[in-house]
């Protein structure tokens, strides 16, 4: 182990863009364990009386979720909305194609909503564009939002919902892009599709926002001419355009995989370009924004197949330290691409892909949870832009890479910032100077860390908090400036006012 010398610069003034809330978002599907024995688990002694976990609805507010998108994923495009609302008795069970199981239809999307409040989040509903017609999207939109008094309002007045839902946030179809999705589209199919979907969907209730597919990731032969053609078509009737990624490691090489963000970073900048092509193109005064509306760690554990059987065990993948140090610079990457991103959503927020597992009797927090969890709590205002200066290492994928990976949030209105940084080298600590140029804090409110020695370290139902985030000692403010010693393999994320 060696000791490197680092400095952040740091100004209030020198501002990116406002950090939209929606970033901290969450994504559920009904595949594996999410819905069933997820958030939904009747059976379970810690469930309430409408059969909602209260342990892990308690996990889940803790991360301060504000959004959430339901009910997928590729289960979205075999589904028939209808077979989920109604009296459960008289609910369908059915073959469910994209992930092989049973699905007994025992939570739908009134159920998801009473979910949403409970959690106090927002939620983002889909519209099927594999099997369902645009006719179908329209429907749902008047089944959630319009006052009672037409077919599809009385309908859900009927099944006990007199308010609308009011749901602002839809999203039209998912990864039509993926010869894998149930009634996979080509773009300008899909594009077409889409836009007449959007116009139904906003006839219904013109307040929504609606969100077009665009590339699974950055690696389908398709991209980025999809979603050049999809947003050229659909663009007046969208107002987000989604991207996808899951992140791996399959090599093991944790140096290239920890400076992931440049290849996210430029994920982000291609799709932003196209969206200002589109606009130029079209002539248009409309603006389209980002919705990275799925994006995790997904390497270890792929498993998608339930041999229909209902809530399989599908794709619990396990997190360790060098996945949570991955999703704080993730987030990170949100902080610095704020202008452009404005809706995230993590896949997803229980058992399936998650850092959260359920047993029965149980919830698992795993570590990259924390970094979440500070982030979304931490994260206010607007987005600095940072001058960072910060030794660098050699990685097998990028070249040489700064150890350090740095975002900050500065909220105008209570005074307060915030700073989060990864020290992703492997050996060395950095010794960090933060100098402020401008707005200089009086003192530090927080400082919080998640740190170790191996990068493979996990937590278990064994030992549940081998790795948590740690309140440690603040550093003090002197003269405009705080020293911070960075430890190897670590996340501070430090709250000052
Ligand atoms: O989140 C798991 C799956 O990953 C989703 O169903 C799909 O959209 C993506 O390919």
């Amino acid at each position: 182990m060696t000791d490197s010398t680092a400095k952040i610069f740091i100004d209030t003034h020198r501002t990116i863009a406002d950090i939209s809330p929606l970033l901290f978002g969450g994504f559920v599907e009904h595949m594996g364990r999410c819905v069933y024995e997820g958030i939904y688990d009747p059976a379970s002694p810690l469930a309430d009386a409408n059969g909602l976990r209260t342990d892990v609805m308690e996990a889940l507010r803790e991360q301060k979720y504000s959004v959430m998108r339901y009910p997928g994923g590729n289960f979205l495009s075999g589904y028939n909305w209808l077979d989920g609302v109604g009296p459960k008795a008289d609910r369908p069970r059915r073959r469910e194609l994209a992930w092989q199981s049973i699905e007994t239809n025992q939570f739908g999307t009134n159920e998801f909503i009473d979910f949403c409040k409970a959690i106090n989040t927002k939620p983002m509903l889909a519209v099927n564009m594999g099997t369902g017609t645009i006719e179908s999207a329209g429907n749902l939109v008047e089944y959630c939002n319009a006052p009672t008094g037409s077919y599809w309002a009385d309908l859900r007045a009927s099944h006990g919902y007199r308010d609308p839902h009011a749901v602002e946030y839809w999203c039209v179809g998912n990864e039509m892009d993926g010869p894998w999705q149930i009634g996979h589209l080509e773009a300008e199919a899909y594009g077409l599709k889409a836009l007449e979907a959007a116009k139904m969907m906003k006839w219904q209730d013109p307040s929504i926002k609606t969100v077009l597919c665009g590339s699974s990731n950055d690696r389908m032969p398709t991209y980025p001419e999809w979603d050049r053609v999809a947003l050229e078509i659909a663009w007046e009737k969208v107002d987000y355009h989604s991207i996808h990624y899951y992140a791996q490691n399959q090599e093991d090489d944790t140096a290239s995989y920890l400076a992931l963000p440049i290849d996210l970073e430029n994920y982000v900048d291609t799709v932003a370009a196209t969206l200002r092509y589109a606009k130029a193109k079209r002539r248009s005064k409309h603006d389209v924004y980002l919705s990275w509306d799925e994006w995790q760690v997904w390497y270890k554990d792929r498993s998608g197949r339930g041999n229909w059987t209902e809530a399989p065990h599908l794709s619990e993948e396990i997190y360790n330290l060098e996945d949570a140090l991955l999703v704080a610079q993730w987030l990170n990457v949100f902080l610095r691409k704020s202008d452009v991103l404005k809706v995230a959503c993590v896949a997803q927020v229980v058992n399936i892909i998650s850092w959260l597992h359920t047993r029965k009797d149980g919830l698992l927090k795993q570590v990259s949870f924390y970094s979440f969890q500070l982030m979304s709590n931490m994260a206010k205002g607007k987005a600095l832009d940072l001058l960072v200066q910060s030794p660098r290492h050699a990685t097998q994928r990028y070249g040489d890479v700064p150890h350090l990976d740095v975002s900050a949030s500065y909220d105008e209105a209570s005074g307060s910032q915030a700073l989060f940084v990864v020290n992703r080298s492997q050996t060395e600590t950095v010794h960090t100077e933060l100098v402020w140029q401008g707005g200089a804090p009086q003192r530090v409110q927080e400082t919080w860390q998640l740190a170790g020695n191996d990068p493979k370290a996990a937590n278990s139902w064994e030992q549940p908090n081998l790795l948590t985030a740690k309140k440690i000692a603040n550093p003090s403010v002197q003269d405009g400036k705080i020293a911070l010693s960075l430890p190897p393999l670590s996340f501070t994320a430090i709250s000052l006012a």
